[in-house]
């Protein structure tokens, strides 16, 4: 049987007639079919013709243009890439002259061209390798709805370009946003993707693509059926998710210093920080916790936001690509002081120098509190805990709480600790203010080398060159 088949070149099956009925009516159309490659002309022209449409093809654009002056088509189905007119070309004439839809038959390779086509006003864009099924339904909206095939619903997250296409094989749907909120799905999981073909968009300037939401939980390894639960059993304040989102753009958009830092990582930083405080906060602890911390001090949430950020900056240096060791040091840095939000705001604004040997007691119990804290949220990785516990304990052993060896540090701990006492000086609080990342990464060197792991410190300062070169080797 034909239908339901993936239409590829050379694949061709047995005809079967498949009539589209619609309140009682049997919906017939005149439809031209445009694609060079005539293998795969060939199955488009039987697939559609399977369905009960009268079929015209052509090998370009420039021969469509020609059918379209003589006969009269309900649809056009397009290739996008051809020679002599493209496809996007030919809608764009044929958008001169009128509202006659146009679907697109689009490929991964094809992003860029993808977005124009949507801006000129193409209708429906369907992923290749497609089906008769969804030939069918692109067909029978642009007949009965004369709507466009875009997503416009919040269910995405944003990922950078590099970041998930990591082999040759896409594990995902991928998406590509247009304007405002929508979403057309451009590849489908399974699909082969060329290396070139990403340098090549990167050289164009486009920087994101697009997953579900659940397929971003996948991706990154995080444990989903309690937060599906709670969303499901309408449990999420959206409200306070809302803020808090809304609140983390804007601290990622224009509250973190990142003059003279590697621009690609800080894009790929922004969006995987976005993305796991997406996810995160649909755990109604994590949500609350995340809340109160924003509510205790305003600029200790832009701290952890700015930890996270420059923690995935780090770890993406060190070569931790692993999607889920990625959300897990994203994670340890958002919580890594979430202790501070049961010490009182009397001794967190002031400096530290200023505070008394009690204030000081005070204050080294965060740690515990925090994962007296974490204990309480149900999806909290182990690593993580492990990190809030240890991010003071440090490399000279006298760290706290408990003064342990460098060996045994955990190595996110480690990594987390350099990005937040950099973190520390370059957002303002009671002790820094704001210093740039250069004066950071010298006041690093000259008072913490020791006690910092020096080949986060280094990579830290390699995020930096070669815009603002910053040397360890004096004082390593
Ligand atoms: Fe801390
Ligand atoms: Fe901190």
């Amino acid at each position: 049987m034909f239908d339901g088949v993936k239409i590829w070149p050379l694949l061709l099956g047995a005809k079967t007639v498949t009539l589209v009925w619609e309140n009682g009516r049997r919906i017939l159309a005149r439809i031209l079919i445009v694609d060079d490659d005539e293998i795969f002309r060939g199955a488009v022209e039987m697939s559609v013709g399977s369905l009960g449409h009268e079929v015209t093809t052509a090998a370009n654009g420039r021969i469509a243009l020609d059918a379209l002056q003589r006969l009269k088509f309900d649809v056009v189905i397009s290739d996008i890439r051809m020679p002599e007119m493209d496809g996007v070309e030919l809608l764009k004439q044929i958008r001169s002259q009128g509202q006659l839809p146009v679907i697109l038959m689009t490929g991964f390779s094809e992003i860029i061209e993808t977005q124009a086509a949507h801006s000129l006003g193409a209708n429906e864009f369907i992923p290749k390798p497609f089906s008769t099924e969804d030939l069918s339904t692109a067909i029978n909206r642009c007949l009965v709805f004369n709507t466009r095939s875009v997503d416009e619903s919040e269910d995405f997250c944003k990922l950078a370009l590099n970041d998930f296409v990591t082999g040759r094989t896409i594990k995902f749907n991928i998406f590509v946003r247009l304007t405002g909120n929508k979403h057309i799905k451009l590849a489908h999981k399974g699909e082969d993707i060329s290396m070139e073909r990403i340098r090549f968009y990167r050289e164009k300037g486009l920087r994101f693509l697009y997953l579900r939401r659940e397929d971003f939980r996948q991706y990154v390894g995080f444990s989903a059926q309690l937060n599906q639960a709670a969303r499901a059993k309408g449990i999420i304040n959206t409200e306070k998710k809302l803020g808090l989102l809304r609140h983390t753009g804007e601290i990622l958009n224009e509250q973190i210093r990142h003059d003279g830092v590697d621009e690609e990582a800080f894009e790929s930083a922004q969006a995987f920080v976005g993305a796991t405080v997406d996810i995160l906060t649909d755990n109604p602890r994590a949500l609350d916790v995340l809340d109160a911390l924003r509510n205790h001090a305003d600029y200790m949430m832009v701290h952890s936001v700015g930890v996270s950020l420059y923690s995935l900056m780090i770890a993406q240096r060190m070569g931790w690509n692993l999607p889920t060791n990625r959300l897990k040091v994203a994670m340890g840095a958002l919580f890594h002081d979430v202790g501070l939000k049961e010490v009182s705001r009397s001794i967190l604004d002031r400096p530290r120098y200023a505070w008394s040997r009690e204030e000081v007691k005070v204050y080294e119990t965060h740690p515990s509190r925090g994962i007296a804290i974490l204990n309480d949220i149900d999806c909290i990785p182990e690593d993580v805990r492990e990190v809030v516990k240890q991010h003071h304990e440090n490399c000279l052993s006298h760290g706290y709480p408990a003064g342990i060896r460098k060996s045994n540090i955990h190595p996110m701990a480690k990594l987390i600790s350099v990005a937040d006492e950099f973190c520390y000086r370059i957002i303002k609080g009671p002790e820094f203010k704001d210093l740039t990342p250069v004066e950071a990464l010298q006041d690093l060197k000259v008072n913490l080398a020791e006690q910092l792991d020096k080949k986060f410190l280094e990579a830290l300062t390699l995020l930096f060159r070669p815009a603002t070169p910053v040397s360890l080797s004096k004082a390593t």
